[in-house]
């Protein structure tokens, strides 16, 4: 099969995870970029990528790469294009673009010069073009214009490969189910230890963390991927590794939990959707006064970050977080995400690890704290414990 270079979008700090998922796919030739990895691989790698890469926005296979040096050169080397292999009259496109430029101030003027270039291709061809459907159209392109380097790309996702497709009730600000799955995949967990989120949410973090321990595909429950509406879409092919035997055996117990019962309830109903609810279990519970559902595990959580929450609040959550784990959960590794660098402060913790990411626009930090058995405090006193019964004893 063909060998062609692909670029995969993802979040910020989530780039060494993704090529790690890409090398154990078998890609060749990955290379860490800007909030993205490219890689060389066939037709079947794209299929898998896709189809079973948790830290993946978007997987792009680019087309054309040229240099502008004015405005008119792009609709110049984009007419050039043979769109005539991707797309025919009766289907419908879209046009997205990230620029970022001094030709081209604004992404809306460059994806309107390809629209026009692909328009008038087909025109001065069949007389006719084919319509534009920015929601749902069957083919969609995109244009990433850097400075002066240009590079078209046919996006073979379709809708962002973050809609999974088993979220049937939000919440209030669940966390993007890529990043939820990146953090996972950044703490080291792979399904060997058990696993809670005390501040779950809607339990994106717990399905995501259930879906990694099975070994279940990103993409199983989605309805649809871009490629499927290509030229080229080879059905067998994507048949087979779709039907491929992926799940593994898991003893792993997933619990959640949060103050909400209304989130708890939204938890329960995305996970039922997952068919993994044996895994998962959620309990409405203050975080304070949860006992530890095991006697040692990971915990990866997204607490609030404070925006509607005043400041003094806001350290005072994180205070009783920090207290909390370092009473009830000791043998624990806990990761937290936050923008919070007051929360932070208040945690009263050392991290171990420290983890720059973004949730939306917000920049966050990603941080873990080993929750050892027996501080260092206890070890002097039980240190000074033996001393004093040693003295007694020589003194008996
Ligand atoms: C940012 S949201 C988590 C979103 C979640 N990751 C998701 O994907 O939907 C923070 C959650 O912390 C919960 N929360 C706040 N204080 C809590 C506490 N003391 N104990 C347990 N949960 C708490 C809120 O109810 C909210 O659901």
């Amino acid at each position: 099969m063909k060998k062609f270079k692909q670029v995969v979008k993802t979040f910020a700090g989530l780039e060494p995870v993704l090529a790690l998922e890409l090398r154990t796919l078998g890609a060749e030739s990955v290379s860490i970029e800007r909030r993205a990895v490219s890689f060389i691989g066939d037709k079947s790698m794209l299929y898998k990528a896709n189809f079973l890469l948790r830290t993946a926005l978007k997987v792009l296979k680019p087309i054309a790469q040229f240099r502008v040096t004015n405005k008119e050169d792009l609709y110049f080397h984009a007419k050039n294009i043979p769109w005539f292999e991707y797309l025919t009259l009766g289907m419908s496109f879209s046009i997205d673009s990230t620029v970022q430029s001094e030709l081209f101030v604004n992404s809306m003027y460059t994806s309107l010069k390809v629209k026009d270039a692909i328009a008038d291709a087909f025109r001065e061809k069949f007389g006719k073009r084919p319509s534009v459907n920015q929601e749902d159209p069957d083919i969609r392109f995109h244009v990433y214009l850097m400075g002066d380097y240009c590079e078209i790309a046919l996006d073979s996702s379709g809708e962002s490969l973050h809609k999974r497709g088993y979220r049937v009730v939000q919440g209030e600000a669940p966390i993007n189910e890529v990043l939820a799955a990146g953090m996972i995949l950044l703490s080291g967990w792979n399904g060997d230890s058990d696993f809670l989120d005390p501040m779950c949410g809607s339990g994106t973090i717990l399905i995501e963390a259930a879906m990694i321990a099975k070994g279940i595909p990103a993409g199983i429950y989605r309805k649809s991927f871009g490629f499927e509406k290509w030229l080229d879409f080879d059905e067998q092919l994507f048949s087979a590794i779709y039907n491929a035997d992926y799940e593994k055996e898991t003893s792993v117990r997933i619990f959640g939990s949060d103050i909400s019962a209304q989130s708890c309830a939204n938890a329960r109903a995305n996970i039922k959707n997952t068919g993994l609810a044996k895994m998962i279990e959620v309990d409405s519970k203050d975080f304070l006064e949860l006992s530890p559902p095991f006697e040692n595990g990971i915990i990866v959580t997204n607490p609030p970050y404070g925006e509607r929450l005043q400041t003094r609040s806001i350290a005072g959550l994180y205070k009783s977080i920090g207290d909390v784990l370092k009473q009830k959960y000791a043998g624990y590794t806990a990761w937290v995400i936050s923008s919070s660098e007051d929360g932070f402060k208040s945690i009263g913790l050392k991290p171990s690890k420290k983890i720059e990411l973004f949730n939306g626009a917000l920049p966050c930090s990603f941080r873990s704290f080993e929750l050892f058995r027996g501080t260092h405090k206890q070890t002097v006193i039980l240190k000074k414990g033996n001393i004093d019964q040693a003295n007694a004893e020589e003194a008996k």
